[in-house]
């Protein structure tokens, strides 16, 4: 029996705020039950602070992840997924419990030793690294099964806040996926609310993990610094919408900070 296991602040803010939701199946169920959230309690009370409903971010960008990996698997059931600084994240467990014999290959440069103690599926490829050093991860990818030349869904979910352009880019060249999926911190397009409760909690993040800057893409930037075309964008007014039928946290476009935008390869 695995004892229960306290997380460092930062990763066990996610995982606070998403509270059972939208992962629904028994394996992530059994897994989060392992994990001790509660070192994560004063980095979850003060973005609530700064806004009450900072929960519905979460779920909003998860649920819209998901649900579009769901439909591109539908369409591509042959595919490979790579997740990049997928953390103790239960997202690549969820996807095996859905899609039987697809291969996941997640990789972290901390804690994929904590999730390898909790987790034994052997479609769940559990790779620590650093995303900045890409030939080794490349190697360490092909060593755990990745085939370069079979087509890739990418997956770079709360990370493209914390990497320089080169390093993201860099990393996202050498993979050369013929689908990816990110969250990003919009650069314009928000309104002052929007911009002081994006801004505030980014911060507040930022001094936690003692970072110089944060990194800030529209859909069209990233795009571009990517190499890849965008297939869909998704303000968090349409995730509110697609994910519970109506409008009652993000009643228009400019009122979000965060995108989730799909790409593929051009
Ligand atoms: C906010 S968590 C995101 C976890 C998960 N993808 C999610 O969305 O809930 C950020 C993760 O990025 C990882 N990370 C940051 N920089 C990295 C790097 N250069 N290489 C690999 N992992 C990195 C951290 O260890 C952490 O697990």
């Amino acid at each position: 029996m695995v004892e229960s296991i306290k997380l460092s602040e930062t990763s066990a803010l996610a995982l606070r705020f998403l509270q059972g939701q939208v992962y629904h199946s028994k394996a992530v169920e059994d897994y989060l039950s392992h994990l001790d959230l509660s070192a994560g309690q004063s980095l979850h009370e003060a973005c609530n602070a700064i806004w009450p409903e900072y929960a519905e971010v979460i779920f909003n960008r998860k649920h819209m992840i998901l649900h579009h990996i769901n439909e591109t698997l539908a369409k591509n059931p042959s595919m490979q997924i790579i997740s990049g600084a997928a953390g103790l994240d239960p997202l690549g467990l969820e996807v095996t419990q859905r899609h039987k014999g697809l291969d996941i290959f997640e990789i972290d440069r901390e804690q994929m030793s904590i999730k390898a103690e909790l987790i034994s599926n052997p479609r769940l490829h559990l790779i620590e690294g650093d995303l900045a050093d890409a030939s080794s991860i490349i190697d360490k990818l092909k060593r755990a099964g990745w085939q370069q030349h079979r087509p890739t869904f990418l997956i770079m979910e709360g990370i493209s806040y914390y990497l320089t352009p080169d390093i993201l880019k860099n990393f996202v060249t050498a993979i050369k996926p013929q689908y990816a999926i990110f969250d990003h911190l919009r650069e314009s397009g928000m309104n002052e609310a929007a911009n002081i409760i994006g801004s505030k909690v980014f911060n507040l993040i930022r001094d936690y993990i003692k970072m110089d800057k944060i990194q800030r893409y529209d859909a069209s930037s990233l795009s571009k610094l990517l190499g890849m075309k965008i297939s869909n964008n998704w303000s968090l007014c349409a995730m509110e919408r697609h994910r519970t039928g109506n409008n009652i946290h993000f009643l228009s476009d400019d009122f979000g900070w965060l995108d989730v935008t799909a790409f593929e390869a051009i």
